[in-house]
């Protein structure tokens, strides 16, 4: 049984057959063929933290495939009066066939899948957001091919997207230029040895930037950390995804954001709605990816359609 904490639990070999299987699902999506390979199984969705895209993504994505799906959100549930992780773990996976988790510390999904019978997807946590880099990195393969030996441009919080674009780096073998302002750098706790030849960092995002053939940014401010809205809207205001900042990369450089967006914070309005900007095919592709990967968890490696 497999389990997706982490973007490095997987191998680039299991990311092909992905990706593969991704514009399949994709394309049969497109044209209406009905294809339910995961007709009666059940995924629970737990929700500690909000969310649009990964919400809708996953609901309607294991309904597609022909299975269905429970949402719970730490309020309505015993998980919001104190029940233990292990006994949540061990009761839900008893009863379906796959959990989605979001949560606050890894330390949470870790111990959820240590004690559960089913596959477990990190659906964002504190320091990961692996399902988000899976749509990412197969949104470029769409728009530009392989995205091995390019370089990826990180402007702002070197946050749980930044953390997970190093697992991908290592694994697809691209350079990952970091720019954060000081105080808010990549969590190096994290950095695996064979991360750290893939990883620069900048303390000035034009020169991150510089020759990159996709830059991509984030909220100042992440779920959990809303307290310090007003400082880090200090400490980030030099660190913009402006029309400037474009100009400096690869004249062919792709824009992403994981989304929400806030225009005139970490990115003007004229780049997310620019001709560069690949964001809603990156979110579109977070149904397509998620659904490749549902399948893989539940069926393992398929021989037919
Ligand atoms: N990008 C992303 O995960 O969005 P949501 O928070 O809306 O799920
Ligand atoms: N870094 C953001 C991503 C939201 C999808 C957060 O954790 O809130």
């Amino acid at each position: 049984m497999k389990h997706f904490l982490q973007f490095k639990d997987f191998t680039r070999e299991e990311f092909e057959y992905l990706f593969e299987r991704t514009a399949h699902i994709k394309a049969m999506f497109k044209a209406y063929t009905i294809y339910h390979p995961l007709k009666d199984r059940m995924m629970a969705m737990v929700f500690e933290k909000q969310s649009t895209r990964t919400r809708v993504s996953f609901e309607a994505g294991i309904h597609q495939l022909g299975g269905s799906s429970i949402n719970l959100t730490t309020g309505e549930t015993q998980l919001g009066r104190g029940e233990p992780i292990e006994d949540v773990a061990r009761v839900i996976s008893r009863m379906v066939d796959l959990v989605m988790i979001r949560t606050f510390d890894q330390s949470i999904i870790e111990r959820f899948a240590a004690f559960s019978r089913v596959p477990v997807i990190n659906g964002l946590t504190n320091q990961y957001h692996p399902c988000q880099i899976l749509a990412d990195i197969f949104t470029y393969i769409e728009h530009h091919g392989s995205i091995t030996g390019r370089t990826v441009a990180w402007v702002g919080d070197g946050n749980n997207m930044c953390s997970t674009w190093l697992q991908a780096a290592a694994i697809f073998g691209f350079q990952l230029h970091v720019a954060s302002p000081e105080g808010y750098d990549i969590n190096t706790g994290l950095i695996a040895p064979e991360e750290l030849p893939h990883l620069t960092t900048f303390a000035d995002p034009m020169e991150a930037v510089r020759g990159a053939d996709l830059v991509t940014t984030d909220v100042w401010t992440s779920m959990g950390f809303e307290s310090e809205t007003d400082e880090r809207k200090r400490d980030f205001v030099d660190f913009r995804v402006d029309p400037e900042m474009m100009a400096v990369a690869r004249q062919n450089a792709l824009f992403m954001h994981c989304l929400p967006a806030h225009r005139g914070e970490e990115v003007s309005a004229e780049v997310l709605e620019g001709p560069q900007s690949v964001v809603w095919d990156e979110a579109e592709n977070r149904l397509h990816t998620q659904k490749a990967l549902m399948e893989y968890l539940i069926l393992g490696r398929v021989a037919y359609h």
